[in-house]
């Protein structure tokens, strides 16, 4: 156990952590890249390049500086070294072996899902196991049945759009701008979840489907042009949500699930929140909803995650590189 500073630049978030022992977070800095990308609709992979390599030194400096530490007590260098947009990744994975090598610590590739995965035990280390952990971002939507640390299993995950990108798409449909998710969990506050009944996808018993839901809220408003955004939100998040949180606790059941637990920026969606609480408190099953600011990109999780894995790997080579498709299991 040590102290870990991580970096994650996988995506549009330039964030670097000092967190001491695995979980106790001494810093939590992250530059958001949002009012880049938000001109063009989305995350332009070259525009966040760029925006890591330009901020990275900034953000290093004010997380050491927040975390109240010498540069010599960091026992270890992490970097997020994929799942993510390749440029994004190599700037982090860089920083970090040039850190590591010109501070003589181990360096540490951390999986970004798992990352997603130790937010939860960030805030809980004695975590109830085995446990079910609902991944909800951008890119993926999976249910993970966390046998132990370490040793996952995908029991469900979407055949098609992420839910991340289904709230981007809806968003970018009604011209309400990007991320789709905040503005649609803000919208929703002032409709009616039960105004427009929405498909709820049943694929596969543990899988999802969101594209469907897509088309069907575009057709929707392109039929009943007068309906306000705000039940149009409404109804589709409460859509999205059900079936998330539904198929959640049956994977619990199936397996034995200990607990249940949220990850991934869509878990800092409002409404999947409180449905998630209300279903476990009714599932008598404990559960842990990570504080927003661990559910959307952050790099403590990351630290987290690669404190767990140097005490039981040991640390990643100098020569591995990034792998934009890394896979969790
Ligand atoms: O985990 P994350 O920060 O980045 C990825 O690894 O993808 O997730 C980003 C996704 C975006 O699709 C964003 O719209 C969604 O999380 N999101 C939300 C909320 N906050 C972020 N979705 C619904 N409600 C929110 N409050
Ligand atoms: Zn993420």
């Amino acid at each position: 156990m040590s102290v870990v500073l991580a970096i994650e630049t996988s995506c549009d978030e330039t964030a670097v952590s000092v967190v001491r022992n695995g979980v106790e977070v001494l810093s939590n800095v992250v530059s958001s890249q949002i009012d880049l990308h938000a001109k063009f609709g989305g995350v332009v992979p070259e525009v966040a390049s760029r925006a890591h390599l330009e901020s990275l030194e900034l953000v290093v400096n004010q997380a050491i500086t927040d975390a109240g530490i010498a540069v010599e007590e960091i026992g270890a260098v992490a970097a997020t070294h994929g799942p993510g947009l390749i440029g994004a990744l190599l700037v982090g994975v860089s920083a970090a072996k040039a850190l590591a090598l010109a501070w003589g610590v181990p360096y540490v590739g951390v999986n970004h899902m798992e990352g997603h995965l130790f937010a939860a035990l960030l805030q809980e280390p004695n975590l109830p196991l085995p446990a079910v952990v609902l991944l909800v971002s951008g890119g993926h939507t999976m249910i993970v049945h966390m046998k132990q640390l370490g040793s996952y299993e995908i029991v469900g995950s979407t055949i098609d759009d992420a839910a991340g990108e289904a709230f981007d798409k809806v968003a970018r449909y009604l011209g309400l701008g990007y991320p789709g998710g905040p503005i649609i969990d803000r919208l929703a506050v002032d409709g009616d979840p039960a105004a427009i009944s929405f498909p709820r996808a049943m694929p596969g018993e543990l899988d999802f489907s969101f594209s469907g839901l897509k088309t069907a809220v575009v057709n929707y408003v392109r039929k009943e042009p007068s309906t306000s955004n705000e039940d149009i939100a409404a109804s589709f998040q409460q859509a999205v949500v059900d079936v998330l949180v539904d198929k959640t606790l049956s994977a619990a059941r199936q397996v034995g699930a200990a607990s249940a637990c949220l990850g991934g920026g869509v878990a800092a969606n409002s409404a999947l929140r409180s449905r998630f609480v209300e279903a476990c408190n009714e599932a008598e099953i404990s559960y842990l909803v990570p504080e927003r600011e661990f559910c959307t990109d952050n790099a403590a999780m990351i630290a987290s995650a690669a404190q767990w894995r140097l005490d039981n790997d040991g640390s990643t080579p100098l020569d591995a590189g990034a792998n934009p498709s890394l896979k969790l299991v």
